[in-house]
């Protein structure tokens, strides 16, 4: 692909999402339709992650956050479950390189502490190893799922109001989101699913509250760089008002 930058209009190039949050959806049935295990689908769609990930650094896309295994998703086949922990491991291993040559700083969201212990000391010398980087942050959402998150956030609060650290009277949205996983990162502009399914799916409720949309019925491992320029054009075309006139 040539600089992406130069494949956009004026209008996008002015209006880069600082924030895009993907669901990354239908690894599954890109299997199934070429009569594959699942799990080649996975693998593919970790291609695919690769992929737009290269093409947001070079645009100065500023968080990229990607779900990548839900709370919900434990409850699949075990097989399942173990190949896709597998295939984070080794990503998290073998794409230091790369991501550090693209200055791309790496992040994590969810219940952390269900990875495998591999996976998770893995995640963490990988953020680790990037953490002097100052580009693109990725953010792995895993073992993620909003209204966790929003329980988790709403315990450590209650547990301050106990302890007189802080009074009810006083709580604030903004309370709310400095307790949450995300609290050191802007909200989502942009909201990227694909596969064609019109859900939520538990994907950061609080944050998403003023992002935009873009669904597309590309499935995941089909996605490319060239597909998240043409959301960053949607995206660009619309008029975010923020409840506003
Ligand atoms: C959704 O497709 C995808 C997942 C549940 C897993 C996401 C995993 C990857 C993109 C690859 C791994 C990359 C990393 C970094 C771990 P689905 O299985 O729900 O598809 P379906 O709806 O068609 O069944």
């Amino acid at each position: 692909m040539s600089q992406p930058l130069n494949q956009l209009s004026d209008r996008a190039r002015e209006r880069i999402p600082g924030h895009i949050a993907i669901i990354m959806d239908g690894n599954g049935r890109w299997a199934s339709q070429r009569r594959l295990p699942r799990t080649v689908g996975h693998r593919r769609g970790m291609e695919a992650l690769r992929s737009v990930l290269r093409t947001a650094s070079r645009l100065g896309v500023g968080y990229l956050t990607v779900y990548a295994f839900s709370a919900e998703n434990w409850s699949r086949p075990a097989d399942e479950v173990n190949t896709i922990m597998g295939y984070l491991t080794r990503f998290l291993r073998t794409e230091i390189p790369e991501l550090n040559e693209n200055n791309i700083r790496l992040a994590a969201i969810g219940q952390l502490e269900r990875l495998p212990e591999k996976a998770r000391q893995q995640l963490d010398a990988s953020i680790q190893s990037l953490s002097h980087n100052d580009g693109l942050t990725l953010v792995l959402a895993l073992s993620y799922g909003g209204r966790q998150e929003l329980v988790e956030s709403m315990r450590r609060i209650a547990d301050k109001v106990a302890s007189g650290e802080l009074v009810a009277e006083e709580i604030c949205e903004s309370t709310i989101a400095s307790h949450l996983n995300t609290h050191a990162m802007p909200d989502p502009d942009l909201v990227i699913r694909t596969s064609g399914e019109m859900r939520v799916s538990n994907f950061l409720l609080w944050q998403i509250s003023y992002a935009e949309w873009v669904v597309t019925d590309v499935l995941w491992p089909d996605f490319s760089g060239e597909h998240l320029l043409g959301a960053i054009e949607t995206y660009a075309s619309r008029d975010r008002r923020f409840g506003k006139v």
